[in-house]
């Protein structure tokens, strides 16, 4: 397998809107994130991944671009960009930016060019089509609610958006977009940065035939997936862009693959990297899924959650590289998920942290989560800013698909604003995040889960963190080492192993709030405690795990 220094990094993520306010207008910002890189230095991370910045008219919190070269005034300016990339790199820290391409705002000049007549040049910049039998040109709903097509008075066709309406689909299969997408990721890696995170980059080729899809648990819309998730040209398409684009540059790249199968990834996250350096794949997360999707509350299975990661680790192990998450801006936060919130929150934090970051592969860290940050206490609807879940509650509590209540339950529990709210730094009035009027509420126990607190605790969640981060760059296996399961049909402990050229590892996590026992195998009885979230000294081999513990042994 070869060695690079993406395969060795540890990403953070910075959703920038609720990282840090440096001008108290209560949004976070570009400045903000100057001013918070000496703390991401300290944690020691590598890498940073950006949420998009771009200018944006804000509908899905700026997933939705209308200059892909200019900054969103509530960010700040270039310039201020320029000074955090030099600021970043001063520090050895790379820079990711979001490339969202699979669809641009509605008021981007092209789709502004493109709805105004037929035979205008941009026209075939976006996906339009003339109405079936007076409807839509097929059953597809879209992520965001509704039909996935608009119809569009001025020239009597629909646009595709597979996202809000707001959000059209661009049309791949036209040379001249990929020329311009093209054109401004060279841009941007010609200013600098190092590589990008690919939005939905699975959805981008969609099935020229355009099919209705299987329908949806409401029976009202289609599901789009079996036509464009990985769709029949994404493959030429991503590898195009490596020849164009990528190929001149030494870049990190991972793509946002939903619907991505272990197959799939082979070809876009392939060794040889003729496409991309790793996907985010989504089976782990969406175990909790159901007849209703994500809205429901239900648990995710620890044996279904540790047969999904084990299938990535051993398949894709020297074929294709793994990208590591528990959390991100569209996804609760994973210690009120998998973890406990209560008495052992830290401790459980500490835990799915090991499990996670002892894995193959490169491991994302979301703002926040190095302080074992918790789903927010939302109440009505009117707390909530997250387009999604405003939408999803209108529409399915309108429709009498479920109750307001139940419905609020489930996007108390499953919304992606639980991962939005501000960055927590101290306890001073809106946890230091800004001076003005946080544009999202805050989590009130920002009074005791705060950076502040934790840096200046030795056992805290973020030295935890940055001892794994550290342990990543001591130990080669940690890296590179081929992964296997154990115990897989134990519903309380995640165990898997590493090996390496006669280095061993392993690392056991009890998901329970019992104390269990585990069996250790026999080898690893007595061998060297690389880290432990309990005052633990030794390892032995009928062992007692207390409630969410973790340990890791090196054997070398
Ligand atoms: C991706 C983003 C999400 C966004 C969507 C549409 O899933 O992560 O935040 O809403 O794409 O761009
Ligand atoms: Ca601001």
């Amino acid at each position: 397998m070869k060695h690079t220094w993406w395969k060795e990094s540890v990403v953070y993520q910075v959703y920038p809107r609720s990282f840090r306010d440096s001008n108290g207008d209560g949004i976070g910002d570009l400045n903000g994130i100057t001013e918070g890189l000496d703390y991401l230095k300290e944690l020691g991370i590598d890498v940073i991944w950006l949420s998009p910045v771009y200018q944006s008219p804000n509908d899905d919190n700026g997933y939705d671009i209308s200059d892909y070269q200019a900054i969103m005034a509530d960010f700040g300016t270039m310039e201020d960009f320029d000074r955090m990339l030099a600021e970043a790199h001063k520090r050895g820290i790379r820079i990711l930016m979001d490339l969202v391409v699979n669809h641009t705002s509605d008021e981007h000049p092209w789709f502004v060019e493109s709805r105004s007549s037929k035979d205008n040049p941009h026209r075939d910049y976006y996906i339009w089509k003339e109405p079936k039998e007076g409807r839509e040109p097929n059953n597809w709903g879209a992520c965001f609610g509704g039909s996935a097509w608009q119809y569009d008075e001025k020239t009597e066709m629909y646009y595709l958006h597979l996202f809000s309406k707001k959000q059209p689909d661009l049309n791949w299969e036209n040379p001249k977009v990929r020329d311009d997408v093209f054109a401004m990721m060279d841009w941007w890696l010609d200013k600098g940065i190092d590589g990008f995170r690919m939005d939905v980059i699975s959805l981008i080729s969609k099935d020229q035939r355009f099919p209705d899809g299987p329908m949806g648990p409401d029976g009202r819309y289609g599901s789009f997936g079996p036509y464009v998730a990985n769709g029949p040209r994404v493959h030429e398409y991503l590898k195009e862009m490596r020849q164009r684009v990528l190929s001149k540059y030494d870049t990190m790249t991972v793509g946002e693959a939903s619907g991505v199968t272990v197959e799939e990834a082979k070809k876009y996250a392939a060794e040889d990297e003729s496409e991309l350096n790793m996907v985010f794949q989504f089976e782990h997360m969406d175990l909790d899924g159901g007849e209703s999707f994500k809205w429901n509350t239900r648990k995710i299975d620890l044996v279904e959650l540790k047969q999904t990661l084990s299938k990535w680790q051993t398949e894709l192990a020297g074929k294709a590289w793994n990208s590591l998450y528990w959390n991100n801006h569209d996804q609760p936060r994973i210690v009120s998920r998998l973890g406990d919130e209560e008495e052992y929150r830290e401790r459980s934090a500490k835990m799915l942290a090991t499990c996670l970051h002892m894995m193959q592969g490169t491991p994302y860290i979301y703002q926040g989560e190095e302080l074992g940050m918790t789903n927010v206490p939302f109440q009505g609807i009117e707390d909530f800013r997250d387009i999604e879940s405003i939408n999803a509650f209108h529409e399915l509590t309108e429709a009498g698909i479920m109750s307001e209540e139940r419905m609020l339950e489930c996007i108390r529990y499953k919304s992606r604003d639980n991962a939005r709210t501000p960055f927590q730094w101290d306890d001073s009035e809106n946890a230091g995040f800004t001076s003005g009027t946080p544009w999202i509420m805050l989590n009130p126990n920002y009074k005791t889960i705060n950076a502040k607190e934790q840096l200046s605790r030795k056992d805290s969640v973020f030295h935890y963190y940055q001892k794994l981060i550290r342990l990543r760059k001591e130990q080669e296996v940690i890296v590179y080492g081929d992964y296997q399961l154990l115990l897989a049909d134990s519903h309380e402990i995640y165990a898997y192993t590493r090996e390496l050229d006669g280095q061993k590892l392993l690392t056991v996590c009890n998901f329970t709030k019992e104390t269990v026992t585990v069996e250790v195998p026999e080898e690893f009885v007595g061998g060297r405690l690389l880290i432990s979230n309990t005052e633990r000294k030794e390892v032995t081999k009928n062992d007692e795990l207390q409630p969410y513990e973790a340990f890791v042994v090196l054997l070398s």
